[in-house]
């Protein structure tokens, strides 16, 4: 698949998974229980899966493309950063989501605020990938930039779509389908 092609394509589906979590921050809104394990799939499979695959071949990426791209340089820089931010809010929401399932007692405004902002850095991120890196990566990055790319990371199998994983994320797999 093509490189670009195939980026684009993981942002849309982690789109998908932040609508799924922002519908469970609405229940919030309206006064009904969320569902708690769905909400801890998205963000756990988003910790595993995103944080340590997606985002570590996008900072090859964009150390390979601020070279052909230099005025891209603090553009760059503050996604980067916005990486490790992502993945500290996500363990964040994780450890509140977790903690409530193991039945402790939580404000709830304290887990609406940490989901909120994990929503709203995580989809303004996406939208900023997709608005100023994607278009100038797939004029400017070469087939030895893309293989850095791929090997940033080792090849695992994605385990939202891997179903011989078994059925952890059916559910999460179901949600997406609903919404696609
Ligand atoms: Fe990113
Ligand atoms: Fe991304």
């Amino acid at each position: 698949m093509d490189p670009v092609i195939a980026w684009h394509t993981e942002h849309v589906y982690f789109h998908q998974l932040l609508g799924v979590l922002q519908r469970q921050l609405d229940l919030f809104h309206r006064g009904e229980p969320p569902n708690y394990e769905l909400i801890l799939d998205v963000v756990s499979y988003l910790s595993e899966y995103a944080d340590k695959t997606h985002h570590p071949r996008e900072d090859v990426a964009f150390a390979r493309l601020v070279k052909h791209c230099p005025d891209l340089e603090l553009a760059l820089a503050r996604l980067g950063q916005e990486h490790r931010v992502i993945e500290h809010a996500g363990e964040t929401l994780l450890g509140l989501i977790r903690a409530v399932l193991g039945g402790a007692v939580i404000a709830r405004a304290e887990i609406e605020m940490a989901a909120a902002t994990y929503l709203v850095y995580y989809g303004n991120h996406i939208a900023k990938e997709e608005e100023d890196v994607l278009p100038r990566a797939a004029k400017e990055l070469k087939p030895e930039d893309w293989e850095a790319v791929r090997n940033a990371v080792p090849q695992i199998r994605d385990p939202l779509f891997d179903r011989e994983a078994g059925g952890r994320f059916r559910e999460l797999r179901r949600q997406i389908a609903l919404e696609a």
